[in-house]
């Protein structure tokens, strides 16, 4: 048992999780100044104003977080951080007005990536991807959603997914690893069409992968010159009924009303959605589906957010992820992200706090984690900062700190 005492601030988000992460107001962050909480290494035990800390518990050594922030844990439920190689080339040419679509028709892409990601030892895939798990944790994320997708080919994805479920072993239970299977990432030259990819490759490699137990979540590129309704609809009703969870990659360079079809599948999470439409948001309002907005991504491609704020305010619950990866958003750091971005989307403190914590705790299924409650996992982020305004204030400054 351990007790944290004299947090300057606590974020609960009690009241956010009552809510269901969805149109929050301030108080659902509900805030406890001066405040301590007990812990085990399973449980949260107590929650509470320092004064109040019950006798028994006032026995237990404990650890001054004067001068401390602490939040739940942050999570950063989107990310393809095993990969290969780099495409700064394409940056560059990105800089110079080629778009990501012309880039990919081209031959660049994924499909470079996946190149580069072949050359790799299961053991070199794993080692690269433990340093950037690292820094990753190092900005205060504790939970880190992992996509395959850079191997578009049996033995590829398979040597992929074996290496996050190495890093998944690797790492818990400091740091907790989602493994996601998406091989649907773009269709390799030597398939005649997506549908066949999906049929030959992508559905038998996902029942070898759920029969060995190596992946939690299975995501698909719905989008023009990837992945069309009819294959996403078919990978989904597979991969459910092996007991899976989905998730997809939703209305990023186009509306192909991706929105619904997740809404319609109950799927974890729609990311992206750049281009979504209105129809889409209210699908996903009145569905369980997370929203996951990627910030960076937009950025980096130099397009409009998302419309975050549109979609708060119909009731959708919205998260916030990073979407690292070597081509469309080459930056890890998601507090860096979310800062930059934040006042452009709309959002407000809580909407930030619960969009990277609770929310993304949701939007990979996780829900004993994301609150300060008694009884959920001790699962928390720890800053050096008087006020958790200063976190986002702070603008590539990393003020996460380890207890
Ligand atoms: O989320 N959209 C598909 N996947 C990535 C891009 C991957 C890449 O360009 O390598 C994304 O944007
Ligand atoms: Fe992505």
């Amino acid at each position: 048992m351990k007790v944290y005492s004299n947090i300057s601030q606590l974020l609960t988000l009690s009241g956010a999780h009552a809510k269901d992460g969805r149109k929050l107001v301030d108080s659902d962050l509900s805030l406890i100044e001066n405040a301590s909480i007990v812990v085990d290494d399973e449980l949260i035990h107590w929650v509470g104003k320092t004064e109040d800390l019950p006798e028994d518990y006032k026995k237990i050594p404990t650890t001054n977080l004067s001068g401390h922030i602490v939040t739940p844990e942050i999570v950063d439920s989107h990310t393809h951080l095993v990969f290969g190689g780099n495409r700064s080339f394409e940056y560059g040419l990105r800089l110079k007005g080629a778009t990501y679509e012309e880039i990919a028709t081209a031959g660049g892409g994924i499909l470079h990536t996946a190149d580069k990601t072949a050359h790799l030892s299961e053991e070199e895939l794993f080692k690269t991807a433990c340093a950037r798990i690292e820094r990753i944790n190092s900005y205060g994320v504790g939970t880190i959603e992992i996509k395959s997708g850079y191997g578009l080919n049996f033995e590829a994805e398979y040597k992929i997914s074996k290496a996050i479920n190495k890093l998944k072993e690797h790492f818990q239970p400091r740091i907790k690893i989602v493994r996601t299977y998406m091989a649907a990432h773009a269709v390799p030259k030597s398939f005649l069409s997506s549908q066949q990819f999906i049929d030959e490759l992508v559905i038998p490699l996902m029942e070898k992968l759920q029969s060995e137990d190596l992946i939690d979540i299975v995501d698909i590129f719905h989008e023009k010159n990837y992945f069309t309704d009819e294959d996403t609809r078919k990978l989904f009703t597979k991969a459910q009924g092996l007991g899976l969870k989905v998730k997809m990659h939703a209305d990023e360079m186009n509306d192909n009303n991706g929105a619904a079809i997740a809404a319609e599948f109950s799927a974890l999470s729609a990311d992206h959605l750049l281009q979504v439409s209105d129809a889409g948001i209210r699908a996903l309002a009145a569905s369980p589906t997370v929203a996951t907005i990627l910030p960076g991504t937009a950025l980096f491609l130099g397009k409009p957010l998302a419309p975050a704020r549109n979609m708060i305010d119909a009731g959708v619950k919205l998260a916030i992820a990073s979407d690292y990866n070597p081509g469309s958003c080459h930056c890890d750091n998601l507090i860096l992200l979310t800062s930059i971005s934040a006042k452009n989307l709309g959002l407000t403190p809580v909407e930030i706090w619960a969009g990277i914590t609770l929310n993304a705790a949701h939007a990979l299924g996780l829900y004993e984690q994301g609150a300060i409650i008694a009884g959920h996992r001790p699962r928390l982020s720890v800053f050096k900062a008087s006020t958790h305004e200063e976190i986002f204030y702070s603008w590539g400054r990393n003020l996460s700190v380890k207890i």
